[in-house]
Formats: C-alpha cells, structure tokens, sequence
C-alpha cells in the first residue's frame, strides 16, 4: 500500500508529523497551540466569537512560548471577524483554518501577506467549492469530532472528498491514536487534524472537570446539541446538554433562534466548562473518540507515540527518530 505522509503545506511549515491540533474556541490557547507545533505538529489558536485584542494576546502568547509556525483558527460568522484578520496580519500568522463561513472574500489579502488557507469542510460539495475558490488545503471534518459538527462520518467522507479536489485534504473527527492516523492516510489523507485528544495534555488548560470528564468517558458519552436550532455541536452529556435536547424538542414549532440568542447559548457555555469545569452548566465539546482515552499525556510524547503507531501499522519508514 501506498501512502501519502504530509503535503507540500506541512513540509513548507517545516512540521516533524502531519498532525495538527483542530482550533477549539475557548480551549484551544495560545499556550497549546504553541505546544504543538513546537513537538513538530501544526498548532492553531481557536477564537471563536473573540474579539481582535483577545486573539493578538493568544498570538503573542504562542509566540514567546515557540519559534515554529502555528495557525489561527477563525470563525467566520464573527461579528469580529474584520478585526480578527488584522490582527492575524499584523502578527504574522502564517496559516488560517475557517470554519462557519465562506473564507474567499478574504483570500487575496491573506494569500499576498503569504498566509495559507485551510477551511473546514463538512461535504464534498464544499470542499470542491473551496477548492475552485482558491484555498490551499481542506480540512474535512466528520461528524465524530467535538464541537460543530456535519452530518457526514469521517469515514466516509475523507475518501470521497480525496477522489473529489486535487488540493491536500486533512482528515477530522474520530482520531485519536496511531490506528486512527494510518486509517485515515489509508483513506487517502495527507493529514490528520485531532481536537479532542489534545484536551487531555497538561499543556492544554482547560479546567481540570473537563479533563475528567473526557477521561472517564465512554464510547456512547456524547451527544448532538441544536439540531433544531441548526447549530449541531458534539458535547459530553450532561444537565446542560440535557435541558439544551429537551427545550430544542418543546420549542420544534417556534422559529429557529437568531444570532444573538445562539451565540449567547454557545459561546457563554462553552468558556463555563473550558475555564470554570461547571459541570451542570457548561458545554464539555468533545468527540466520541474521547471513550478511547484513559490518561493525561504531554504534546510531544503523544505525538512521538502516535507516529511510532501509525508508521508500524503502515509499515513505512518512521524518519523522526
Ligand atoms: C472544545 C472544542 C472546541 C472546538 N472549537 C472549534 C472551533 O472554534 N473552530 C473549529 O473549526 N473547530 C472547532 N472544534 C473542532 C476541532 O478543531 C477538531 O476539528 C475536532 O475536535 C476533531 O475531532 P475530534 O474531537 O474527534 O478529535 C472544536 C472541538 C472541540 C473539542
């Protein structure tokens, strides 16, 4: 078998594994991004609904803790939105992932300043939209990950969208380990994107109840938030996703809610269970593949030992060593 290890992207970004850890608003820091790329992936900065001050402060965070590129993951249906792409200009950022949104307005600017461009993809006719549009790679998410999520699995989508665009694809949702890494090199990816997994490294700060919880979950521990409201996102269960279901189910025949009221829901619970671990009221975002994992692990001995796994299985030359 035939493999396809990284892209011309990651090789440009002189990163040691194709692994990237997924942007993730509220949890996703400076500090953990920096982490990351400085043990050889691609890290990224979630900012989700934030505003431009917030996000330079993770930038410059990131940067004093590593020399090596990170990215910034941004939201696009951010009212900040504009703010948020000066401040990734002004900072140097050198790679961008988008997600919630068409990022092609803001490519020419992004691509001059040199600034390679990855958005999240939930369908293969996105991805060949993304593509025609002009951006560098895409990353294609199924709907196993934490957070927003597709109605397509990672397994099924990864190889259709592979056989659909010509650009680097990077796998999502569901990865957590070496077996979950060559799976999805084996499904025709040059990449893998992890979210959930790099919630459990003492380099990531979320607080310690959302480290447990991850911890002490099990396969069926997740579920799917605003399926009605139209916002889908993956969480751990709990008081919170609970009432969430049941007022989505009571309020079926009323309008969907408007911006304001999603952003109020989401936002505001998502930073309860990342920065206050309150376990009734917070969104604990998390993917199913969080039943796989069992023990806190630094960055870098995680990466080294999935690669060590995923190379082994694909039986190719592990060149990091
Ligand atoms: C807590 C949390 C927050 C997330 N926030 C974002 C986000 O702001 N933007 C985004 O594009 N993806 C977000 N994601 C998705 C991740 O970037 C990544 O694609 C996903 O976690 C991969 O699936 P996995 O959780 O199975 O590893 C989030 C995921 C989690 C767990």
């Amino acid at each position: 078998m035939t493999v396809t290890v990284g892209n011309p992207i990651f090789d440009k970004l002189g990163m040691k594994y194709p692994i990237v850890e997924g942007g993730m608003t509220w949890a996703g820091t400076g500090a953990l991004a920096a982490a990351v790329s400085e043990a050889g992936g691609l890290g990224f900065i979630g900012t989700g609904y934030w505003h431009g001050d917030d996000v330079r402060r993770e930038v410059r965070r990131a940067k004093e803790l590593t020399d090596k590129p990170f990215g910034v993951n941004v939201m696009l249906m951010s009212r900040h939105i504009r703010e948020v792409f000066d401040v990734i200009l002004e900072e140097g950022v050198k790679v961008v992932a988008t997600g919630a949104g068409d990022p092609s307005p803001f490519l020419e600017e992004l691509h001059a300043a040199g600034v390679t461009v990855m958005p999240v993809v939930p369908s293969v006719s996105l991805a060949r939209m993304m593509e025609r549009k002009g951006v560098d790679a895409v990353i294609a998410e199924g709907m196993e990950s934490g957070g927003h999520i597709g109605q397509m699995t990672t397994m099924a989508m990864v190889p259709q969208i592979v056989d659909a665009v010509s650009i680097p694809v990077i796998a999502a949702g569901g990865i957590g380990d070496g077996r979950g890494v060559a799976a999805a090199l084996a499904l025709g990816a040059s990449g893998v994107q992890m979210g959930t997994r790099f919630l459990a490294t003492p380099e990531s700060e979320v607080h310690p109840n959302f480290k447990q919880k991850i911890l002490k979950a099990k396969d069926i521990d997740t579920v799917i938030t605003g399926n009605i409201a139209g916002s889908r996102a993956r969480v751990l269960k709990n008081k919170m996703a609970k009432e969430y279901i049941k007022q989505e189910i009571n309020e079926i025949q009323k309008p969907a809610p408007d911006y304001e009221t999603v952003e109020k829901l989401e936002s505001g619970t998502l930073r309860r269970a990342v920065q206050e671990g309150d376990k009734d009221g917070g969104a604990f975002m998390a993917g199913q593949i969080s039943g796989l994992i069992h023990e806190e692990q630094p960055v870098a001995e995680l990466l080294a030992e999935i690669w060590d796994q995923a190379t082994k299985i694909l039986n190719i030359e592990n060149t990091t060593k």
